[in-house]
């Protein structure tokens, strides 16, 4: 039987610009949707906007433009936001599509019929700004609770879904089914909100107040409220009424990815609405928390709202991708800050997986002519079963933080394949093995399965970040049809040997930070005296050490002891020229954590400047580098 998963997010409001908040929602729902395409399930991912409503009907008043030129304008900015954060929704639906509205009128038409509306004078407390009605007892001293602004005591005749009836259900089925709103922590919180009484909704709007709306089909004075409308695009995207088989292809839903500030509309009353029609439960309504930027609660009165196309500009897009989900467990609230980012990306995107394909790549050019050799016979065999294991029991290992919502747990089992990737190159030294003949096979091994590791970190990273997997299988030179469900299916050793890979651009630049330069300082040249002279602490001092991670290394023309590095120093990245050809080739320092002069005067050996020293062992012939034997951060001062 073939599965289907069926994933939303919210629809968004046209009258606020795009944020973090609404990428973060999108994203996440991106990488279940993409992850369950891999695998093979039939796939459906809905996003659209929510368009009707007080605050839109004053927008585009304030513009002079009527209602819907003023959200078909808006509109744009979502749709073109999820291009460039590579979303890939199979639909996006519109609160002012007529496919919607049909669906809303016939609902209300039925549930108008079936007595679960009625008619009623209502009068309480609004706030005109949140759109809402409070009671005596929520106000405080005549403001609203919620933005503080005035409230105004209003009296109107108004529709109502009889929600209320629907609780006593709604608890049993809550406590029957662990998967339905999650977290647990959220699931608690409506049980607690459901041991209040629960009353009925007031659904309409009388038209004298809000005309941007959908009209009540019997009862043309009114239109439908916010959540009534918007609630049923999840069903209405989906043919309900209408093609009965698409419908049920898709109902009900898996996922309804939310935020924490709309988790009562979602359990409580869409969930009622839904039995009130009689249809099944969503399996899962999952609300996630909130961003806070800088430690501070994001808001355009503070002015630090996060723009997603900006992030995008700076970072690229699956960079932002990547942090989002890796940074905070979803269903909590996490601070953004875009230091935290660049860690991020320098350590783990940069660092790791930038110097495993870069180093495998180079290797294939230098030891094998650029042409991925076929497998032979395992030496390493403990490492290799390791990695074998680690990647065959990979899909598992993700159907289960996934299916939890756990993405960063989820990112943390691909980065071990990274981590054994990385160490396999280390322990198997091909640098080594390329200098003795009888070792051609072994070396051979080595570097195909270098490329195999490759290719399923390209499957693995597909559902986070796309254009990095297309990029790498590019590099690999290899076609993936990544549309096809290619976990579960393919087995290892799927790496087409004879392949000629094309090593590329690097994936992750690492991003620069302003570097602060240090005072050059110009030091005592003992030079020339037999005795070597004693010097005080004040003298040492002078001297400024630094850990320092090597990035990148390659040969100095026509220098048989040159190395020219790249060394990332926490705050920048120096080129840095060393005598230590004869005792390291360049693959095999990449990664290597050394000790450098960080205030020594830039000099040029061989005419390639040098922006330090890197400290080794050894009289005339260095016999090895300075490292530490913990793994301290670049940028970590030696005393
Ligand atoms: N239109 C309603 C949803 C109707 S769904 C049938 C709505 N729209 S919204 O545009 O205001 O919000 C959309 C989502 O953005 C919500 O899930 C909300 O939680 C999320 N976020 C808004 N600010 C956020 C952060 N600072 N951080 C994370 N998500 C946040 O509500």
């Amino acid at each position: 039987m073939k599965s289907t998963f069926y994933i939303t997010t919210p629809i968004y409001y046209v009258n606020d610009v795009p944020h973090i908040g609404h990428a973060y929602t999108t994203i996440a729902a991106d990488v279940l949707a993409r992850y369950h395409r891999l695998t093979g399930s039939q796939t459906f991912f809905l996003t659209g906007t929510d368009e009707h409503g007080q605050k839109v009907q004053q927008a585009a008043e304030n513009q002079g433009v009527n209602p819907q030129t003023y959200t078909d304008n808006i509109v744009t900015r979502f749709q073109d936001l999820w291009k460039s954060l590579a979303i890939s929704n199979n639909d996006f639906i519109r609160t002012t599509e007529s496919r919607h509205t049909k669906v809303v009128h016939e609902i209300l038409n039925t549930l108008l019929k079936n007595g679960d509306l009625y008619e009623n004078t209502y009068e309480g407390w609004y706030c005109l700004f949140d759109e809402r009605f409070w009671t005596e007892k929520d106000i405080v001293d005549g403001n609203c609770p919620d933005c503080h602004r005035p409230v105004e005591q209003i009296k109107e005749s108004n529709y109502f879904f009889r929600m209320g009836r629907h609780r006593d259900w709604l608890i049993e089925y809550i406590n029957a089914h662990p998967d339905f709103i999650r977290p647990d922590t959220r699931r608690n919180e409506v049980l607690g909100f459901l041991q209040q009484p629960l009353g009925d909704l007031c659904i309409s709007r009388p038209k004298s107040r809000l005309s941007w709306g959908i009209s009540l089909p019997f009862a043309e004075d009114y239109v439908t409220y916010v959540w009534f409308d918007a609630l049923v695009n999840y069903i209405s995207a989906i043919s309900y009424l209408g093609d009965d088989t698409t419908f049920k292809t898709w109902w009900p839903v898996s996922v309804h990815l939310i935020g924490k500030d709309i988790l009562t509309t979602h359990s409580v009353y869409w969930t009622t609405m839904l039995h009130a029609m009689g249809l099944e439960m969503p399996r899962t309504i999952f609300a996630h928390g909130w961003w806070t930027v800088d430690g501070e609660k994001m808001s355009k009165s503070r002015g630090n709202v996060v723009d997603p196309n900006a992030m995008v500009r700076e970072f690229g897009v699956d960079a932002f991708r990547y942090f989002l989900l890796r940074e905070i467990p979803f269903g909590q609230d996490g601070d953004f800050s875009k230091s935290a980012m660049i860690q991020r990306v320098n350590s783990e995107l940069a660092n790791d997986v930038g110097n495993l394909l870069n180093r495998s790549l180079t290797m294939i050019e230098r030891f094998a002519g650029g042409i991925v050799p076929p497998p032979r016979p395992s030496q390493d065999g403990d490492l290799e079963r390791e990695i074998k294991e680690a990647v065959g029991g990979m899909k598992d290992r993700l159907d289960m933080r996934l299916g939890a919502l756990e993405f960063h747990r989820a990112i943390e089992e691909i980065w071990r394949v990274v981590e054994l990737g990385n160490q396999y190159i280390e322990r198997s030294a091909p640098w080594k093995l390329a200098k003795d003949h009888t070792k051609k096979e072994t070396l051979e091994n080595v570097l195909c399965t270098q490329m195999e590791i490759l290719y399923w970190l390209t499957l693995f990273f597909y559902p986070f970040m796309p254009q990095t997997a297309e990029a790498m299988a590019k590099q690999l030179g290899i076609t993936i049809h990544f549309s096809n469900p290619l976990l579960g299916t393919t087995r290892w050793g799927a790496f087409p040997s004879g392949t000629t890979v094309a090593k590329g651009k690097p994936l992750f630049p690492r991003i620069e930070t302003q570097p602060t330069q240090p005072e050059p300082v110009v030091l005592a040249d003992p030079a020339g005296t037999s005795e070597v002279p004693l010097i005080g602490i004040e003298d040492f001092l002078k001297v400024q050490l630094k850990i320092g991670n090597v990035v990148a290394a390659e040969a100095v023309p026509k220098s048989k002891k040159l190395l020219k590095l790249r060394v990332d120093i926490g705050t920048e990245t120096r080129q840095i020229v060393a005598g230590i050809a004869t005792k390291y080739a360049p693959e095999e320092i990449i990664g290597k954590r050394v000790v450098i002069v960080a205030n020594l005067k830039p000099a040029k050996l061989m005419g390639v400047e040098s922006q330090g020293m890197v400290l080794a062992a050894g009289d005339r012939e260095v016999e090895g580098l300075l490292s530490v034997l913990e793994s301290v951060e670049a940028g970590t001062k030696v005393k």
